[in-house]
């Protein structure tokens, strides 16, 4: 092991967050920032729809499906995830699965996207940002084209150039955007959160 892996490794392990993941029983650290936004915005109510993107190893997706029985849960990720009660996961490129998904016109009834797909980071902020903002790209096109009239997205980004202009662009198509920096993010990442709510009507966006 490296010096710089076993330092990581030292971290990870006494991390609050990894510690009460591997107490709960929950696949990743990440669970913890959906439940704080969660538990503050309510964004998985009953009967909701909900499209989880970059959702391996499964956390967010085992949260949601967890707090109520009764919603469906489609996932997606590039790697494999093991099985989780009531989440019909799809193992793919998220630009692959746009465009497969965005043909079928029936999904268009998504109560809420999330979105905690990130790029394997070089830590050079001048490619991780990029490669971020077109993640979240193909990820806003999904939301447009899924969520039905007033659902919401929740999508990580990266701080950094060209992060504005895009929360700028996302007013155009919903009510409210919020940016969230939950506890369990690390705060030495670039990491945030974007929480856009209320999608505006086809109608309001096509004329803008
Ligand atoms: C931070 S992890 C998600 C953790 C997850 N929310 C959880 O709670 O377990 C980010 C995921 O994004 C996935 N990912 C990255 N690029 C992707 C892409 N182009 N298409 C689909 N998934 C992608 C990665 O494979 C990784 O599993």
């Amino acid at each position: 092991m490296s010096k710089n892996s076993s330092k990581w490794y030292k971290a990870h392990i006494n991390d609050e967050y990894v510690k009460l993941a591997n107490k709960g029983n929950w696949r990743s650290r990440a669970v913890f920032k959906l439940k704080e936004i969660d538990e503050k915005y309510n964004l998985i109510t009953e009967n909701s729809i909900i499209l989880d993107l970059g959702s391996a190893p499964g956390g967010w997706s085992q949260y949601a499906a967890k707090k109520h029985k009764n919603i469906q849960i489609t996932a997606i990720d590039l790697l494999h995830m093991e099985s989780i009660p009531n989440v019909n996961f799809v193992q793919s490129d998220i630009e692959e699965f746009s465009e497969n998904y965005l043909k079928k016109k029936n999904f268009d009834k998504i109560d809420l996207v999330m979105s905690d797909i990130a790029p394997n980071i070089s830590g050079i902020e001048s490619a991780d940002v990029p490669a971020m903002l077109n993640l979240a790209d193909i990820v806003v096109e999904v939301a447009i084209n899924t969520l039905k009239e007033s659902g919401n997205l929740l999508v990580k980004l990266f701080q950094g150039k060209g992060t504005d202009e895009y929360m700028k662009d996302m007013r155009n198509y919903f009510e409210k955007v919020r940016i969230i920096k939950p506890k369990a993010s690390r705060s030495n990442s670039r990491e945030i959160y974007m929480l856009a709510t209320g999608l505006k009507s086809k109608s309001t966006i096509q004329g803008e």
